[in-house]
């Protein structure tokens, strides 16, 4: 039995197993008590060991950290804070630390914490991130599969640069040590693994589109990569996508998808985690103590999210909102550029204290598959922004059109060549179709209101840095 099942037992002096890692350890004349967690709950199970068990004095001077088995009778608890505790008759030690076990009792900082990334599981803050982050998981199939999509698993290496940012990372089997000491002026990749060069995807969501196509609405949900050299608290250069991509959704269906969406995966995690989001609103209330940073609670943030339409906006009014504003921003907001996170968090944290989506994004920002508006400057775009985050979601209306796909993509100076596939599908039996992309974990990061974005990924991948 796992201590979530055990927790849930009334006590009537049933003779159980627990095992786990011990949280903490308080000895007295006559006993021991001994904080006994195993990753399966946010809850602990209190083992009492009386002095004459056999094997008490080894089992009661083992240190944090330690694997332990415990046999005995799960009784009625006298004390406070749980209602079972298990009286110890036995104990099997599977395995010791010492003092050198990082995971001390005492407060460690969030960035020990990275660089101890193989052991943080073990700590309470981050079984309820890894919890909920697991929840929200399954809440993306459940919402997708209860509206009839199709889960689709989209390659990962490719041979596209399907956001035209360039922000790749190259795949190849080339020996490059050996590549660098010959003389080459030219790498003749038809002698590489696939015959052309190659990368780990940006996104899912070309390929999405073809099913689409044909299968009518799908989804997503996989790695993508992005070589950006962005060292932030909302980048990873390896992170998790859901892609959505919907026959005959127009971008008002698209905006209201991604709305239901993230609604959804709160409302999930009020049902399903409700253990983790109070245990991660008290670290936040705990960790702003002290600080200037103002503390909003964070669960009663999400309930009101959770029942609340999302503002719409265009583009071209958020650069007003912003200009009018009187803030001071480090870029100053203006028609054409794209909008910073300092923008983005003013107009979700500040001015509309909630999500807002912005649409209609000036063409030059955003990449050539999104649909063109008539007014020859603008596409369909649409970006979902957050208070604390900023975007969370980006997606858009695509375009279907083959002339007017051509005619971008030409503009741009993108080679048409590797996406013969992608225009076929305007060639034959094209459709009006629109879908968005959310970011896991900057989702994930919204709702369990983590600060940095490494903090909610079990072993993030950020610029030179790749360990575990
Ligand atoms: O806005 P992006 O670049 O859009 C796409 O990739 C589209 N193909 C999606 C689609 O329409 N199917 O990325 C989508 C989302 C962003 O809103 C953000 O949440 C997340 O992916 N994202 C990142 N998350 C973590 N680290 C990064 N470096 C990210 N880049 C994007
Ligand atoms: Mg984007």
């Amino acid at each position: 039995m796992r201590i979530k099942e055990i927790l849930k037992l009334k006590g009537e002096n049933q003779t159980i197993k627990a095992r786990g890692w011990i949280r903490s350890v308080r000895n007295s004349k006559a006993f021991s008590f001994v904080v006994l967690n195993d990753g399966s709950c946010q809850g602990t199970l209190q083992v009492v060991m009386n002095s004459d068990m056999e094997g008490y004095e080894e089992a009661s001077s083992l240190l944090v950290g330690s694997c332990v088995e415990f046999t005995g009778e799960l009784v009625a608890s006298q004390g406070k804070g749980q209602n079972v505790e298990l009286q110890a008759k036995g104990v099997h030690i599977y395995g010791k630390t010492d003092e050198n076990y990082p995971l001390q009792k005492k407060a460690t900082s969030l960035e020990f914490l990275r660089e101890q990334a193989h052991l943080r599981p073990r700590t309470n803050l981050f079984g309820a991130v890894f919890r909920l982050r697991h929840q929200l998981a399954m809440a993306t199939h459940q919402f997708f599969h209860e509206r009839g999509f199709y889960y689709l698993n989209s390659p990962i290496l490719t041979a596209v640069d399907a956001e035209g940012a360039g922000e790749m990372f190259n795949v190849t089997t080339f020996d490059l040590e050996k590549m660098a000491k010959g003389s080459f002026d030219k790498v003749d990749y038809s002698r590489d693994y696939f015959g052309k060069p190659t990368n780990l995807c940006v996104t899912g969501q070309l390929e999405g589109e073809c099913f689409a196509m044909g299968m009518g609405s799908v989804y997503t949900f996989g790695p993508t990569f992005r070589a950006e050299n962005s060292n932030t608290p909302r980048h990873l250069s390896e992170f998790w996508m859901i892609e959505p991509e919907v026959a005959f959704m127009d971008l008002e269906g698209n905006a209201e998808l991604a709305a239901d969406f993230v609604k959804y995966l709160i409302s999930y995690a009020f049902d399903h985690a409700g253990d983790e989001l109070e245990a991660l609103q008290k670290y936040h209330q705990f960790s702003a103590k002290g600080t200037n940073e103002k503390y909003e609670n964070h669960l009663l943030v999400l309930e009101k999210v959770k029942d609340s339409t999302f503002e719409r906006i265009t583009y071209s009014k958020a650069i007003e909102i912003l200009q009018k504003s009187g803030k001071k921003f480090d870029f100053s907001p203006e028609w054409g550029v794209e909008l910073q996170t300092e923008h983005e968090r003013y107009l979700a944290e500040e001015f509309f204290k909630g999500p807002v989506t912005v649409t209609d994004y000036p063409k030059d920002c955003k990449a050539f598959y999104m649909k063109q508006n008539d007014d020859g400057k603008t596409v369909r775009a649409m970006d979902v922004l957050v208070p604390g985050v900023g975007e969370i979601i980006g997606g858009s209306q695509r375009e279907e059109d083959l002339d007017k796909l051509i005619k971008r993509m030409d503009e741009m100076g993108m080679e048409k060549g590797p996406l013969w596939w992608y225009l076929d599908l305007r060639r034959f039996g094209s459709a009006p179709h629109s879908g968005f992309g959310l970011g896991f974990e900057r989702a994930l990061r919204y709702i369990s209101g983590m600060k940095n974005i490494r903090d909610v990924i079990p072993f993030p991948r950020t610029p030179k840095n790749c360990d575990f």
